[in-house]
């Protein structure tokens, strides 16, 4: 088909003011036109390249997603993707910049990029001759999954640089992200569905990012900011960190304007308290500041460690703090009968979250905060940590009566509460209490134990609620008709779940043990009981003092397990788990399974041939036992490159240290 020129010259104008617009809307947040008159350009332009047949990747029409992936690849990084050292505080970032000098041997100003630490996805895009070709995450650095399809799908990503004549392939790297107001569009819409609401806007970027189906992705309103530059073939690149800013931002890259170029630390100083101070009128979240120098030959000189610049920094914001008020203490009853008071909160926005409700993990810690019902409090949030009431604001003289006080009866079954130990309060009613079955046999369903996919919380709930199941084994016995019958399961979803529950009848032995829940019997400790008795009768055989006898197994424990194990009822429920059939394959003890008993590793540094947890496994397979810091304990150091604090702590101490290659001959010499 021929199209008149005047139709292409069109096609090209309204891609380059949708663009720009674009750009406004998701990078700068500040639109010029009504979004009605966006649609509009919008609307057009679909209309023009379908008539005239002139859909090209590069159009902003191109972002809705595509078919579904079966798998993501894999890349390689040609250049490492680095993460960033962090500090928390002045004296440290007075610190950072003394080493620089000393590195440097001058004492001259330095010069510094300041950006916000923009709490998201790091990504690296590469254009080739100015066409976005390829998009991958971080991955562990070296190697990443190729996400191209999905991040074609955000608005604030060019497709295309508005550059001309650009040869060869520029790597730019940048975080993406989730905006507060996006965030909340999304789950304004999830909670008129009736869908599940999203968490925050991290997990949500990172789920997003990571779709097979880039249509899911499509729906999120990712953004993106950059912050450096990977490879490049022969493009000339500016002097100095704040010129490459400007130039990508010219290229039509987005780029954050919320950073700065500052003088000395005491500018980066600066700069960090004025963004902590803006940070809640951001649009995105922030985790910290990033303090990098500026002129990129400093920067070459003064090189990186193994997996950090030392020309950048990350300070870290404290955790963040609101107020708000406690409507109500109500207690919960955990899988083991324990009763936990909870706090119900006036909701809140903390740390990315809106927070409802919070533990308040004991009746020592109400003591201990002198909480009342109807209080002001502080709310902490950090990163992913749940969030924790830190203290009570309400002054002394204006508070409320009434004491909290734990019931005496279960809040689910009636029966009568009791104290053990010194903080402890316990429902009495063990397997007749609702609430104890409902927690034990979400455990039991959970991702670490039986992994049974689609069982999850609140469907064990109605199928307890139902009568349909009392115990695990019940879940065994389910049948198609039954899960159908129930509130919001169709044929289809009931027909899967009761395959997933087919499914994972053939299990691990130390998933087995995790799902009992064995009081204070967590993943790894399952792991030991499973490695060191290979099967689950000599388990039930053993006494608490043969079971102390595996490292990281105290006596506490050992005698929760014997306790276990020695329970009538308990003992019938895996009679009744095994005749429906749970299995699991015996696990061979090899001849070599001690030689390393009595022995504690610790590894450090970059190990580069085997990765941390399968040297730790392999380790652990010889008896040896692998501890996170060095002390006077320790036997081996595994010391890779970049090993810092803790070569030195075991040099100090007079620690044997061995590099890789002696530690895999180690392995190699025992595994015979
Ligand atoms: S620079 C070599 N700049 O923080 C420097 N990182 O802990 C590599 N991040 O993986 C990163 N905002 O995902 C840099 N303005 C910023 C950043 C930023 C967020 C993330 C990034 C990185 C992590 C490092």
């Amino acid at each position: 088909m021929k199209v008149p020129d005047q139709i292409k010259q069109e096609v090209n104008d309204l891609r380059r003011e949708i663009n720009h617009h674009n750009r406004l809307y998701y990078t700068f947040d500040s639109p010029e036109i009504p979004d009605a008159d966006y649609d509009a350009l919008f609307v057009r332009l679909q209309e023009l390249e379908q008539s005239y047949d002139l859909v090209t990747p590069d159009s902003p029409t191109q972002r809705v997603g595509s078919e579904p992936l079966t798998q993501f690849s894999q890349i390689t990084h040609e250049q490492a993707m680095l993460s960033l050292d962090k500090v928390f505080n002045e004296q440290e970032l007075e610190d950072f910049e003394a080493r620089i000098k000393k590195r440097l041997g001058s004492e001259a100003g330095i010069e510094y990029s300041c950006e916000p630490k923009v709490d998201g996805v790091a990504v690296s895009l590469l254009y080739r001759d100015g066409l976005l070709e390829r998009a991958a995450t971080r991955g562990d650095g070296i190697t990443g999954e190729d996400i191209t399809h999905n991040v074609r799908t955000s608005q604030s990503v060019p497709l295309k640089l508005d550059v001309s004549g650009m040869r060869g392939r520029l790597e730019v790297r940048g975080e993406i992200y989730l905006g507060k107001a996006g965030f909340a569009r999304l789950n304004a819409r999830a909670e008129a569905q009736g869908s599940k609401v999203f968490v925050n806007p991290r997990n949500t970027a990172a789920g997003a990012v990571r779709q097979l189906d880039s249509r899911n992705t499509a729906r999120v309103p990712l953004q993106m900011y950059c912050y450096s530059i990977g490879i490049t073939d022969d493009i000339a690149m500016p002097a100095r960190l704040s010129e490459v800013f400007a130039l990508l931002d010219s290229w039509g890259l987005p780029v954050n304007p919320d950073r700065s170029t500052e003088q000395g630390m005491q500018g980066c100083l600066k700069y960090c308290l004025d963004l902590l101070d803006k940070r809640n009128a951001l649009d995105y979240e922030i985790d910290g500041a990033v303090l990098k120098v500026n002129d990129l030959e400093i920067q070459s000189e003064l090189g990186q460690n193994a997996r950090t610049p030392r020309w950048a920094m990350a300070y870290k914001f404290p955790a963040e703090e609101k107020s708000t008020r406690v409507l109500d203490v109500e207690f919960q009853v955990g899988r083991t009968g324990t009763i936990t008071p909870v706090a119900r909160l006036d909701p809140v926005f903390v740390g990315g979250v809106t927070v409802s409700n919070t533990t308040l993990h004991n009746m020592d810690e109400v003591e201990r905060l002198g909480l009342r019902i109807g209080d002001m409090v502080i709310v902490r949030r950090a990163g992913d940590v749940i969030p924790k009431v830190v203290r009570v604001i309400t002054p002394e003289k204006n508070k409320k009566p009434g004491i909290i006080e734990v019931p005496s009866a279960c809040p689910a079954c009636g029966s009568s509460v009791e104290k053990e130990g010194e903080v402890l309060y316990k429902c009495s009613g063990g397997i007749i209490c609702p609430a104890q079955r409902k927690e034990s046999i979400k455990h039991f369903a959970s991702r670490s134990a039986m992994d049974i996919e689609g069982l999850g919380d609140k469907l064990v709930e109605l199928m307890v609620d139902a009568g349909l199941i009392n115990n695990v084994a019940d879940v065994f016995k389910l049948t198609v008709a039954q899960v159908s019958a129930l509130e919001r399961m169709g044929p289809k979803s009931s027909e899967n779940l009761i395959a997933a529950i087919a499914g994972s009848r053939k299990t691990s032995l130390a998933r087995f043990l995790y799902g009992l829940g064995i009081r204070e019997v967590g993943e790894a400790t399952a792991q030991a009981l499973a490695q060191h008795y290979g099967d689950l009768q000599p388990i039930i055989d053993a006494s608490a003092e043969d079971h102390e006898l595996i490292a990281d197994i105290g006596p506490i424990v050992a005698q929760h397990i014997a306790v276990f194990f020695s329970n009538k009822e308990n003992l019938a429920l895996i009679e009744e788990l095994l005749v429906q059939g749970v299995e699991w394959e015996v696990i061979e003890k090899a001849d070599n399974a001690d030689v390393l008993a009595g022995q504690t590793f610790v590894l450090t540094g970059t190990l580069e041939q085997m990765s941390r947890s399968e040297s730790k496994n392999q380790l652990q397979a010889l008896g040896a036992k692998v501890a996170g810091s060095v002390s006077k304990n320790t036997d081996v150091v595994v010391a890779g490159p970049g090993a810092g604090s803790k070569r030195a702590k075991a040099e100090e101490l007079g620690i044997k240290i061995i590099d890789e290659g002696e530690f895999l001959s180690l392995l190699d010499s025992l595994s015979k």
